[in-house]
C-alpha cells in the first residue's frame, strides 16, 4: 500500500531535480526504430565504461531494448529541445519522422547533432516496481561539436547557467 503524503513530497522533490535530456533509441532485428525521451540516466563506473538507465516497463521501448540487447543514449542539446517535444507528442511508430537520425554500423539509431551519442550494449537488467533499471555497457560514444546540453526542471526546457 503506498503513502499518498510521501507520494506526492517526493514528486514535488523530484520535481526540483534539474536533469540532461535524452532520446533513447534501438531498433529491432527488422530495422524497426523505438525510443522514449528520458531524464534517468546517470554514469556509473569507468571500470568498465557504463550508465544506469530506468525505463517505464509499459514504454514502447522497453521490450525492444532488452530483447535487442543494444541501444543508444542521445543526450540532447539546447536547441533540440523542438525535437523532444515533437518526440514526445507523437506516437511511437511516427517519432522518427520528427527529427534527423542515421543509423551505427549495428542498425542503432542515432539523432543527429547531440551534445553526445552513447553507444551500450545491456548489462544486467532488475524489475524494480514499474521499470527496469538497465546497465549500459558502454562500447562507442561520438561526441557533439554543441556542447550546450538540454535541461528538464520541473516540467520545463531550458539551459545551464554556470559559474566559477
Ligand atoms: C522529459 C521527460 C523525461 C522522461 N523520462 C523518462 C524516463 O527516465 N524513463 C521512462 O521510462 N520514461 C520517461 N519519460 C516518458 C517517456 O518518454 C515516454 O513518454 C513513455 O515511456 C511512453 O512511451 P511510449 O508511448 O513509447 O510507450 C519521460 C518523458 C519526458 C517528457
Amino acid at each position: 500500500m503506498g503513502n499518498p503524503a510521501i507520494e506526492a513530497q517526493f514528486k514535488g522533490a523530484m520535481r526540483r531535480l534539474a536533469s540532461g535530456v535524452a532520446l533513447v533509441t534501438t531498433a529491432d532485428c527488422e530495422g524497426t526504430p523505438y525510443g522514449i525521451a528520458m531524464t534517468a540516466f546517470m554514469s556509473l563506473s569507468m571500470e568498465p565504461p557504463s550508465l544506469l538507465l530506468a525505463i517505464n516497463k509499459e514504454a514502447s521501448l522497453c521490450a525492444p531494448l532488452l530483447e535487442r540487447g543494444r541501444f543508444a543514449i542521445n543526450i540532447l542539446g539546447l536547441a533540440q529541445h523542438v525535437i523532444c517535444r515533437a518526440f514526445v507528442s507523437t506516437s511511437a511508430r511516427e517519432r522518427f519522422a520528427k527529427m534527423r537520425w542515421q543509423r551505427d554500423a549495428q542498425g542503432i539509431p542515432l539523432v543527429c547533432s547531440a551534445v553526445a551519442n552513447v553507444i551500450c550494449t545491456v548489462g544486467q537488467s532488475d524489475l524494480f516496481g514499474s521499470h527496469v533499471v538497465v546497465q549500459g555497457l558502454v562500447q562507442d560514444v561520438i561526441l557533439g561539436d554543441d556542447c550546450d546540453p538540454l535541461i528538464y526542471l520541473d516540467g520545463r526546457y531550458g539551459g545551464t547557467t554556470l559559474h566559477d
